[in-house]
């Protein structure tokens, strides 16, 4: 008899972001003269940088042709991305990362789910409240929790972000072997000072933890002073892997690249306390289940950054930005609580109500929808979430709307 993981049935019904899906389709269905705006998943929606498509174009000509096709790839990644990875987003801002540190993917998604295969079922996992799903729904799979029990999973270290600590969590008062953390943050859009980070990477070398470093959305910051990436932090090598995404900061959320970043000391322990490098255990796993982004998908992410593609990756990000304070100017002047949106595309609002509630009256009444807070964690609760990927115009059109509903 074929028997399953039942270690999937503790988890919730569906993920976050096919459950909000679902319920903006059922009341399209029911309402299809509606106007519906967007403002939950975090999904770019204006074109690939020219200089990135120009590269696209161009690489699939090469395909066409024998003499300059290329078969399989190498899976961590072709040599002049990962080049162009290190000297353009560690090197340069004096974090000293090598080229085959580097490796691609297809997604940061895929690689928060899958790092977790390294490290052994009775770690402590350390996880922030709010999180994106993804971190706690793969260690679900993996079986290193209990069930779900008052809103949370047992045998987890929540670490909670609230407006009492200004959304940066308190580092675990227990020792834990595993931490997740993002910043700048998904779901709450809070911000990390490098000071804080390196509490954490002092943390993580003092109990020989990992810190497993999302960094998907550093494109965002303005704030010079704030840490693009855990590496500018001294000592994080040892402890901490990050990731980083194409998808968000020069619109690859359909086209698919990403990175992680594995330093070659970055170390975990056997059960003897013998010391292993994660680089060789990642670049196994890597190496045995992933065979590399399309060529013509490296060739695009290696053209942002040329000088005209990092011109026009900014212009996106300029562009979505602006989004961000139509939002924080709308929620100043409608007097919300919120954080986020000056470093981020996402701004965290406290809804004064049940998070799904806020969801459904901001649906039924404005045609907007926003992510509920609950979602994302119990700290969640009482908040949504608006992203600002869209365009300027429904932005506009939303946040007039939204602003007729929460001064009614
Ligand atoms: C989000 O809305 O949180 C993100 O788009 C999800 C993702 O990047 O996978």
């Amino acid at each position: 008899m074929i028997t399953i993981n039942e270690h999937y049935l503790k988890l919730q019904a569906s993920y976050l972001f096919s459950d909000i899906a679902k319920r903006v389709a059922a009341f399209q269905k029911n309402n299809p003269d509606k106007d519906i705006i967007k403002l939950g998943i975090g999904d770019v929606t204006r074109g690939l940088p020219a200089a990135a498509i120009k590269a696209f174009h161009n690489a699939v000509d090469e395909m066409a042709n024998d003499a300059t096709f290329k078969g399989y790839g190498p899976e961590q990644g072709y040599d002049f991305l990962r080049q162009a990875i290190a000297i353009n987003d560690f090197q340069s801002r004096g974090a000293d990362i090598a080229a085959d540190e580097i490796f691609v993917s297809d997604g940061a998604k895929c690689d928060t789910g899958n790092i977790q295969e390294l490290f052994s079922q009775d770690i402590k996992i350390a996880i922030p409240d709010p999180v994106y799903p993804v971190y706690l729904d793969t260690n679900v799979m993996a079986g290193r929790t209990g069930t779900f029990t008052d809103g949370r999973y047992q045998g987890l270290v929540y670490l909670d972000s609230t407006r009492a600590n200004n959304f940066v969590p308190a580092l675990p008062a227990e020792d834990v072997d595993l931490i997740y953390l993002c910043f700048p943050n998904n779901p709450t859009g809070s911000t990390i000072s490098k000071a804080e980070l390196k509490t954490w990477v002092d943390y993580a070398r003092e109990h020989k933890a990992l810190i497993l470093f999302d960094a998907a959305y550093e494109a965002f910051i303005r704030d010079e002073s704030l840490p693009k990436s855990i590496y500018e932090i001294e000592g994080a090598k040892e402890v901490a892997i990050e990731f980083r995404s194409f998808s968000k900061s020069a619109g690859f959320t359909g086209t698919r690249c990403a990175y992680t970043v594995v330093p070659k000391q970055c170390a975990a322990y056997d059960s003897s306390g013998n010391r292993h490098f994660l680089h060789s255990l990642w670049n196994r796993r890597h190496c045995t289940k992933f065979n590399g982004v399309s060529y013509p998908v490296q060739r695009a992410a290696e053209a942002v950054y040329s000088e005209e593609g990092k011109a026009q990756a900014k212009a996106l990000i300029d562009y979505y930005m602006e989004n961000s304070m139509a939002v924080c100017n709308t929620m100043d002047t409608l007097g919300y609580d919120y954080v986020g949106g000056k470093n981020s595309p996402y701004i965290w609002i406290d809804g004064r109500m049940d998070s799904w509630q806020f969801f459904d009256m901001l649906l039924n009444k404005a045609g907007v929808v926003c992510t509920p807070g609950a979602g994302f964690g119990k700290c969640g609760n009482g908040y949504i979430r608006i992203s600002a990927f869209n365009s300027h115009e429904k932005v506009q059109e939303a946040m007039q709307r939204l602003t007729k509903v929460l001064s009614a």
